[in-house]
């Protein structure tokens, strides 16, 4: 079939579409039948996210008359009940909104912070020494959590519905139950799950009686998790920071000898703050500023690949991810030294972000030869200026944006769950510097920028992020992973602008991650045996097929559609749209 009959097939077929308006265009080609993979079609409204039953939930938010922040705040709170590895209330994150009216972005920073009572040697023995396990497993390990601030304050200052009807369905999914999925189901009875069997609560709310895991399909019920989020849908804020839930929160932190006061809660605030930007290849970069390192590092990158002639290299040659992986690994030596919470520590975002700082990593790469990691070392100095996580996406037929990331550090945090309350506390003190050059769970090392401090908030990697064309969205993209976020969302960039690949195909390619230290260059299944050879004769040490790198849930807007992908590196994903609810149900087979 050559490509033009392709075409015109595929926009014949979608003429006999029911969309919701009466004339709709035909879809743009960049919706494919040239790629193998192919996003989901929307002009009503949309919502990504790594769980299909969320993703629906936000979906007939929209549906009611809700905007995007509405749908994003009922996605956050579904997620917290049916995806509880990361989907939370007990822990943090970062939302970056674009609003229509008044063409605005704005970055709500909800991340934890640390305990009043938090000190800088609070995970280090008497020698000095990191204590295995203190910053991840332990009371110790929680910040203050963030999740309820941040949805709150998004849903009073820039949502349309009540409080009542986005927090609905969340407390319906709890109370009714939800059916668990095959993957939920396989990390319960993993050892993630066995881990979780240590603790009284966590085990009495996610398995049987008898310590088994629910089986695909059997129903999972959270009563104590429903009545907190009544709290919360009753009381706002109050409803979790002050009253019975933390009550319960506190008095779990007593017995187990963790920090976390009835202080410490009532002083959580969630911030404003105004998002990091870049240009790249003429669009817009929207992203997330300190105290997460993602929107910085994704900008300094993208300037740097900025001057590159990548498009010739060819999409993942060896020339290619040489040139991503010695820019990644300048970039993370950066972050061990520049970044922190910026409410404590002078963030140099300017000078990182520069074109002049991006020309002078240019001029110190190697085409042919990779700098060994131990030659690198972070900028010595700028002028001063002033697991899992989970990522979901929404867009409404205004135009509105929300980009969420957050999470609980690790696969269900510390793993200790608040006893009548049903949710679980985040590890996230791990992400500080425990120790100058120590590493955490993944990898990074820090210093005094983000050494523990209290009421700090603790570096991260989560990278939220805009892509706006002409000053209009373009692209809203994110992902979990950790340190792994940042090159991920770097690289579903780079294949939708450089290489004009739909959102689907962008999201399928291997991807690669460098991050300095240690010197390895991990790359997915899929990068060729001929380029790993010459990777190597450059100098690279490729780690082959050993991490699969992020979970992105994405939405490009494109001549009037909306078109979703979520990544199918871990299962039970999805998009969601508003007119999937709308249409008969054999037209959903689309
Ligand atoms: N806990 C992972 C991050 O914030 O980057």
């Amino acid at each position: 079939m050559t490509r033009l009959f392709a075409r015109l097939l595929a926009i014949s077929l979608l003429c006999v579409l029911p969309l919701a308006h009466a004339e709709p265009k035909p879809l743009p080609p960049i919706i494919g039948y040239d790629s193998r993979f192919q996003p989901i079609p929307s002009r009503e409204g949309m919502v990504v996210s790594s769980d299909i039953i969320a993703s629906r939930v936000g979906a007939q938010i929209l549906a009611e008359g809700g905007n995007a922040v509405d749908a994003a705040v009922a996605t956050g709170f579904a997620l917290a009940v049916t995806y509880p590895q990361a989907g939370n209330i007990g822990g943090g994150g970062f939302m970056l909104l674009h609003l229509a009216e008044g063409n605005r972005d704005i970055a709500i920073d909800y991340r934890e912070t640390a305990p009043e009572a938090a000190r800088r040697d609070m995970f280090l023995d008497a020698s000095g020494n990191v204590i295995e396990g203190k910053s991840q497993l332990t009371h110790l390990a929680s910040g203050v959590p963030g999740t309820v601030a941040g949805l709150l304050h998004a849903q009073k200052a820039y949502g349309r519905l009540s409080r009542a009807q986005v927090m609905a369905p969340a407390i319906a999914l709890a109370e009714n139950g939800f059916p668990m999925g095959f993957a939920m189901s396989e990390l319960l009875a993993g050892p993630w799950g066995k881990r979780l069997l240590g603790n009284a609560a966590a085990k009495a709310y996610l398995f049987k009686p008898d310590g088994s895991p629910y089986a695909p399909g059997e129903v999972l019920r959270q009563k104590d998790l429903a009545w907190t989020l009544k709290q919360i849908a009753g009381h706002g804020e109050d409803g979790f920071y002050r009253g019975p839930v933390a009550d319960r929160l506190v008095e779990e932190m007593k017995r187990g000898g963790g920090l976390i006061t009835h202080a410490d809660l009532r002083g959580y605030r969630a911030i404003e703050r105004a998002p990091v930007r870049g240009r790249f290849h003429g669009f817009d970069i929207v992203s997330m500023p300190p105290p997460s390192s993602g929107g910085v590092h994704l900008v300094q990158m993208l300037n740097v690949l900025d001057g590159l002639p990548l498009a010739g290299m060819g999409h993942n040659s060896a020339a290619y991810i040489h040139t991503l992986a010695e820019t990644m690994k300048r970039a993370y030596a950066d972050r061990s030294k520049h970044l922190g919470d910026p409410d404590f520590f002078d963030v140099p975002v300017e000078g990182l972000t520069s074109a002049a700082y991006a020309r002078q990593i240019r001029a110190s790469i190697d085409p042919a030869h990779a700098t060994p990691s131990e030659k690198i070392a972070p900028a010595s100095e700028f002028p001063r200026e002033s697991t899992q996580t989970t990522h979901f996406d929404v867009m409404d037929r205004d135009g509105n944006v929300v980009s969420n990331t957050y999470t609980l550090n690790y696969s269900f945090g510390n793993g200790v769950a608040v006893p009548g309350a049903g949710f679980f506390l985040n590890n996230e003190m791990d992400d500080f510097a425990l120790k100058a050059g120590v590493p955490n769970a993944f990898g990074l090392i820090g210093d005094t920028a983000n050494a523990v401090e209290s009421k700090k908030r603790p570096l991260s990697s989560m990278t939220p992020t805009l892509v706006l064309k002409d000053g209009q969205p373009w692209l809203a993209t994110g992902a979990p992973g950790g340190s792994r976020i940042i090159t991920v969302v770097l690289q579903i960039i780079l294949n939708s602008t450089v290489f004009g690949m739909n959102i689907a195909d962008a999201t399928a390619q291997p991807r690669v991650h460098h991050q300095w230290l240690p010197d390895e260059l991990h790359l997915e299944p899929g990068i060729s045996a001929d380029s790993v050879r010459l990777l190597k004769e450059m100098g690279q040490h490729p780690v082959e097929g050993e991490l699969l790198l992020g979970n992105s849930q994405s939405i490009m807007f494109r001549d009037g559609y909306m078109l979703g992908a979520s990544d199918t590196r871990r299962p039970g994903g999805g998009v969601a749209t508003v007119e999937e609810l709308r249409w008969p149900k054999a037209a959903q087979s689309r």
